[in-house]
């Protein structure tokens, strides 16, 4: 039997700013109830202008380090998925690499709100290949850096924060773990989730910056309807790998987007909510930190047992989608 990847330890960081429905009443038109009714986000975090996609990371992947009782000597790749990386060049793994004492190998891994779930199944496959003995997954964002503070659909929906976990390579066996995965893209919905400046397609200029293409752009609606989809066909795929019947899962970790997708995906799959971790309602969308953010949180407070079955499932731009079933543990 080959190696298998669990995880070892996590950890979260969330900026202290909090900024609650009634402060965007008193900014744009909108209202508390709307947001509520629509979104099931009630407040989110915001990065103060000392805090960065890379600060807010280096705090997270250190406690995840300190929780799984390693050293950052001991960490032999790090694997960080954002939307919303430190700078153009270089990658944002060299910054936080630096910050919390790592020489090994990173890198960046940009598949919008599917990014950690990607960055578990990269990580964890290139721990079992290499022989590794521990790989450090962040997911990371400053969401509130690219987001138009005038567009009602899209600034009351994201937040800033990170989260981590440490895997670790069990030698062979069937214990804690990861045990099956789904990933996928449909790069013809390019177009319904993005920033159209700032690339080799649309360099930034005066012009683009007047037009507002510095900024994220979204058709809601559709996003909508084809996450509902995309998370559970990921998701069942996910399942049959394994050879997994759902009514076996004992939580589903969903990318926090919107409380209604989460709703209706948790419903088609046959996952009853007591089993769902949700948690969007203090942090909004998260994008590629919701995850792990999600995990960490019900880790903490007890909810995560050993043995368990966890299926992680993100979907976003791209729109790109990823699912992971674990066995949470050590082993
Ligand atoms: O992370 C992965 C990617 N993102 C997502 O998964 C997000 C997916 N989409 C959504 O969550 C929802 O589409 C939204 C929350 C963005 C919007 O909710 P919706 O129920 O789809 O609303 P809608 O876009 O159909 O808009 C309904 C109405 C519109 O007014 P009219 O045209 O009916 O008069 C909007 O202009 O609500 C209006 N509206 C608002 N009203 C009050 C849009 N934003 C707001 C707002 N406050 N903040």
């Amino acid at each position: 039997m080959s190696d298998r990847a669990y995880v070892a330890g996590w950890g979260a960081a969330l900026p202290d700013g909090v900024l609650t429905n009634a402060a965007l009443e008193a900014r744009i038109d909108t209202t508390d109830a709307w947001i509520v009714e629509r979104t099931g986000i009630r407040e989110r975090r915001v990065a103060s202008a000392d805090d960065t996609t890379a600060s807010l990371a280096i705090a997270a992947g250190a406690a995840a380090i300190k929780r799984a009782g390693l050293t950052p000597d001991a960490i032999d790749l790090l694997v960080l998925a954002t939307a919303t990386p430190e700078q153009p060049i270089p990658h944002t793994g060299a910054f936080v690499g630096e910050g919390i004492g790592l020489r090994c190998g990173s890198f960046d891994l940009a598949a919008g709100c599917a990014g950690f779930v990607y960055a578990l199944v990269a990580g964890s496959s290139m721990l079992v290949a290499g022989g590794l003995d521990h790989v450090l997954i962040i997911g990371a964002e400053t969401l509130s850096r690219i987001v138009n503070p005038e567009d009602r659909s899209t600034c009351i929906l994201f937040g800033d924060g990170s989260a981590a976990v440490v895997l670790s390579r069990a030698s062979g066996g069937d214990g804690p773990g990861l045990l099956a995965w789904d990933l996928g893209c449909d790069g013809s919905a390019v177009g319904l989730l993005e920033i159209r400046a700032g690339g080799s397609r649309m360099p930034t200029t005066a012009a683009t910056v007047a037009d507002g293409d510095h900024y994220l752009r979204m058709a809601g609606q559709e996003v909508f309807r084809r996450a509902v989809r995309a998370v559970v066909d990921s998701a069942e795929a996910t399942l049959d790998r394994a050879g997994v019947d759902a009514s076996s899962v004992d939580w589903f970790v969903p990318h926090q987007a919107n409380a209604r997708i989460i709703e209706a995906a948790r419903t088609r799959l046959g996952i009853p909510a007591e089993k769902t971790i949700v948690n969007i309602e203090h942090y909004g969308n998260t994008s590629a930190a919701s995850i792990p953010l999600a995990l960490a949180e019900a880790a903490s407070d007890g909810r995560l047992q050993p043995g368990q079955l966890v299926l992680a499932s993100g979907f976003g731009a791209g729109m790109a989608w990823a699912s992971a079933l674990l066995r949470w543990g050590t082993p």
